[in-house]
């Protein structure tokens, strides 16, 4: 379709030299009004039409490179575009960076990954001890940097991989969005759905055995550091029996969705954990997430910057299979103030915004809340509803089977026939903290669990040594020349 330059151009010369020969050049020996056999006859003009014949030529022949090309692309490849805002974004991304196997010499150098970028979580190792003091522990995660990559996925099986910034910010965190895409050749479709079963198992795999917990960062949960070891059920000990009651009815309520579903009823649970401060609730609630190997999702109502609007936002984006946390709920019964006319509600929770984050539009449909207070009396009874608070537990002061519980998980095996453990609660009697004395000079008090585990910190391996401190257990009581209100300890 294109014409041939050289045969063009040889045409044009040879119509100049033989013109006398054939018949078309005796035609155009007869002289034409316009002088146009001539100018054809001229070899500079006969050239230079061949030469914009040539370029005409090209030009088409590259907008029908680029057409086809797209066509092309359009049929024969397949593009996922994933943003930053889902969360399979950084599991494809730690997936991307795997090592792969080696490769043939072209697939190897095709595939090289030129731009890294490096994603570094820090973490001190046993601050404050005298061997580690002041040691940080880094840890980097390679992972492909901004812009094109191809990776090898399979032996011929190839993803090219675009990871861009766009210009667009998220409002909320003032963070650029990111994209990345995944293009595949048409017939690799299948493999796209490989791709993120392996890139989630291997975020899972990171997460194996820890407990992630997601705090509110920006308007959005991002999680509080890296996923910690799971705390086992077993490591908190609470009241006879209070323990199993809750985790039963957790256990129930995760085998009974169907039920709900049928019913129309929205999936929702919420438990409200109260009593005074170190008595094992927000530990309780994290080995609880370890044993059903959930995630925490955690909100401090008392921080300041929480907001009804921030909270109701939290709570449609909840991470899946988490226990969502609300610590200190006390803390939006103070702020009973309803929105202004502005609709301000001020830089706290309100009772009406905790509500509504429990049981209103905002509220998710799949849900287990935790809810924590170190004052119960502060709490509104509109509370107690099903489908806001469905079951009420006090987590309380140590108890005498608490504090033997405690001692044989530090002491059980050095103290065999259990008789260290009987001197320790008689101890623990005679300073009447269980509640009751029985010398009159000696008042009934209480210790926390908190307290006790402080104690065995600070003893271990030394019982006796945890016998002859047991005095430290008393609560302490500071005098009024201490500024009234200067400290507070979340629930
Ligand atoms: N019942 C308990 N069993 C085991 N450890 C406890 C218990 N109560 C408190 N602790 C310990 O005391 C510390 C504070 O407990 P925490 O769960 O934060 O108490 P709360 O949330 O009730 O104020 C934690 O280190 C925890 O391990
Ligand atoms: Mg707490």
């Amino acid at each position: 379709m294109s014409p041939d330059p050289q045969t063009s151009l040889a045409t044009a010369a040879t119509a100049a030299t033989a013109a006398t020969t054939n018949t078309i050049a005796a035609k155009a020996a007869t002289p034409s009004t316009l002088g146009l056999d001539a100018l054809f006859n001229n070899p500079v003009f006969a050239g230079g039409i061949g030469l914009a014949g040539l370029g005409a030529a090209a030009a088409f022949g590259r907008r029908a490179l680029i057409s086809g090309a797209s066509l092309l692309r359009r049929q024969m490849l397949v593009n996922v575009e994933i943003s930053k805002r889902d969360p399979s974004y950084p599991w494809v991304l730690q997936w991307l960076a795997q090592p792969r196997e080696e490769t043939g010499f072209i697939a190897k150098r095709l595939t090289r990954m030129r731009k890294l970028a490096v994603s570094t979580t820090t973490r001190s190792i046993n601050p404050g001890g005298p061997a580690g003091e002041g040691r940080i522990h880094a840890d980097f995660r390679v992972q492909p940097g901004y812009g094109r990559h191809i990776i090898r996925h399979k032996p011929g099986v190839y993803i090219a991989v675009n990871r861009e910034k766009a210009s667009t910010t998220n409002t909320s965190t003032g963070e650029p969005h990111e994209t990345l895409t995944l293009t595949l050749l048409w017939p690799h479709r299948h493999v796209l759905g490989e791709v993120f079963t392996e890139a989630h198992a291997l975020a899972t795999s990171f997460q194996e055995g820890k407990t992630v917990v997601y705090c509110a960062r920006r308007m959005e949960w991002q999680p509080l550091g890296k996923p910690r070891l799971k705390r086992k059920l077993a490591s908190v000990i609470l009241g006879e029996g209070v323990k199993e009651r809750i985790v039963g009815d957790v256990k129930e309520f995760l085998a009974a969705q169907q039920w709900y579903t049928d019913r129309g009823v929205p999936y929702r649970r919420g438990y409200l954990l109260y009593g005074p401060p170190g008595t094992g609730k927000t530990s309780f609630i994290q080995a609880l997430a370890g044993e059903l190997d959930y995630s925490v999702a955690m909100v401090n109502l008392s921080e300041v910057g929480i907001t009804d609007d921030l909270l109701a936002q939290l709570l449609t984006q909840l991470p899946e299979k988490s226990l969502l946390l609300l610590e200190d709920v006390d803390a939006a019964f103070q702020n009973r103030r309803q929105r202004d006319s502005d609709g301000y509600t001020g830089n706290t929770v309100t009772f009406s915004g905790l509500l509504n984050a429990l049981d209103g539009l905002a509220a998710g449909e799949d849900r287990i809340a935790f809810l924590t207070t170190n004052h119960i009396d502060r709490l509104d009874p509109a509370l107690i509803r099903p489908g806001r608070v469905d079951m009420m537990m006090r987590i309380g002061e140590a108890t005498r089977y608490q504090a033997a519980e405690m001692w044989r998980r530090y002491y059980g095996d050095i103290d065999k026939d259990g008789r260290g453990c009987k001197r320790f609660l008689e101890s623990l009697e005679e300073l009447g903290l269980f509640g009751q004395s029985k010398d009159p000079n000696v008042p009934a008090r209480h210790t926390s669990t908190a307290a006790i585990q402080g104690l065995f910190q600070f003893n271990k391996g030394d019982m006796e040594g945890a016998i002859n401190m047991a005095e430290g257990l008393i609560p302490r009581e500071f005098g009024p020349e201490l500024p009234s209100g200067a400290m507070k300890s979340p629930a």
